[in-house]
């Protein structure tokens, strides 16, 4: 593939992961960014992983995909931070669901008997059992799971290190260089249409986030099945007295939001996230905010302290089954890698070694097979 070109369309953690990977293995790699590398979904999301705490029944090949992922990140790790040169936040403390009143422990129940159904490594714990890993939890935690091998990792930190990497070792990147259509002959995409001109390709990889549907040039009945889904976050300093190590997430079968809190290294607790099909709007509204800072003060309320940082919107890429879409389509040379939902910085290790692997050898491994437009088009 030395001498092949290969283009990609978007410049968040998929696109950079995947390119970071091809160059890694001597191809030849160029992205266009439509705005500033890992600035949208990549840079607004929260960085767990957590195939166990967000695992559905009816979602077995997500959750095998997941775990995949996760069982790569301590891999992926020591290669992204070698190679950028810097760390990446990955932190493994372990991540509690916790309950408030008896309505939500019934539904933690509920989730904890899918859990087990599912062979996962989770356990129960009762209130004070939680607040023995993390004192901070407010005394009215009646009960949680605790998912032991829930990690997370800084997202921000993430994308600056792939695009130092995926540079460093030889891969371009424009930014401000929309794709604005894809060029199809006789079956086989034959390179991007931007604002500088034609560009040619070898091989081109959609990887545009929530905007994959928007991109030109595709025949209708592959346009990928991709919506945005709006997430309002903030970011709070920790302090003194208010020391959080582990992720926490809450089950509030009353409220319209349940949120998670996410400690960082660097003191930052990073609250989160409403659910809102809004289209491409990022606005914060007061309602949202009002429900995560509600949340955070429900589940540890020592946070009615802390200073408000920062506040956010990003738009999660969502298919029409919640699950990514990745691999070969029915044009020649064209594979998608979007889609990636709640999960795309947990998924980014699977995704960008196996999509690597297929553009190098043309092989679609089991892992990411069921995963195909082809899902889609039956
Ligand atoms: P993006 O990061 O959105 O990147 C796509 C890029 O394509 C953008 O930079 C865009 O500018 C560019 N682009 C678009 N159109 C074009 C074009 N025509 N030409 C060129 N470039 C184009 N996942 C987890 O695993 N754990 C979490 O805790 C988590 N929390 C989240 C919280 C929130 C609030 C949100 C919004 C998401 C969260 N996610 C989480 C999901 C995760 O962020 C996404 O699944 C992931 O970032 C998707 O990466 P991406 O590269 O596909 O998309
Ligand atoms: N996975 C967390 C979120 O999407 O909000």
């Amino acid at each position: 593939m030395a001498h092949k070109k290969i283009i990609i369309i978007g410049g968040g953690v998929i696109g950079l992961g995947i390119g970071w990977q091809l160059v890694k293995a001597g191809a030849s790699v160029t992205i266009h960014e439509r705005g500033e590398t890992g600035r949208a979904a990549s840079w607004a999301a929260a960085g767990m992983l957590a195939p166990l705490a967000e695992a559905h029944t009816e979602e077995s090949a997500l959750l095998k995909l997941g775990c995949e992922s996760l069982a790569r990140y301590p891999q992926w790790v020591d290669a992204l931070e070698s190679d950028a040169e810097m760390s990446i936040g990955y932190r493994a403390e372990g991540t509690l669901i916790i309950g408030l009143e008896p309505d939500d422990t019934h539904q933690l129940r509920h989730l904890y008997t899918a859990q087990q159904d599912l062979g996962l490594d989770v356990e129960w714990l009762s209130g004070r059992e939680a607040r023995e890993i993390e004192p901070v939890l407010s005394p009215r935690v009646t009960a949680a799971i605790h998912c032991a091998t829930d990690y997370q990792v800084d997202n921000r930190l993430m994308v600056t290190a792939l695009q130092h990497a995926y540079q460093t070792c030889g891969g371009m990147l424009y930014e401000k260089s929309a794709v604005e259509k894809i060029v199809i002959e006789n079956g086989t995409a034959t390179g991007v249409q931007t604002q500088d001109g034609f560009q040619a390709a070898d091989r081109l990889i959609l990887a545009a986030g929530c905007w994959s549907a928007q991109v030109k040039g595709l025949p209708d009945t592959i346009v990928p099945p991709v919506r945005p889904v709006k997430g309002q976050m903030l970011a709070l300093q920790m302090e003194a007295g208010i020391a959080i190590n582990s992720v926490i997430r809450t089950v509030r079968a009353r409220y319209p939001t349940s949120v998670y809190l996410v400690p960082r290294t660097d003191g930052r607790l990073i609250v989160g996230a409403t659910s809102e099909e809004m289209g491409f709007d990022t606005r914060l509204t007061s309602g949202g905010v009002f429900e995560l800072l509600r949340g955070a003060w429900e589940a540890v309320p020592g946070t009615y302290e802390l200073p408000l940082l920062e506040t956010w919107a990003g738009l999660r890429p969502g298919s029409r089954d919640n699950a990514p879409i990745l691999g070969k389509t029915p044009i020649n040379n064209l594979i998608y890698a979007t889609g990636h939902y709640r999960n795309g910085i947990l998924l980014t290790p699977v995704t960008s070694y196996e999509i690597a692997k297929l553009v190098l050898t043309g092989e679609t491994s089991e892992i990411i097979a069921p995963f195909q437009l082809d899902r889609f088009l039956k």
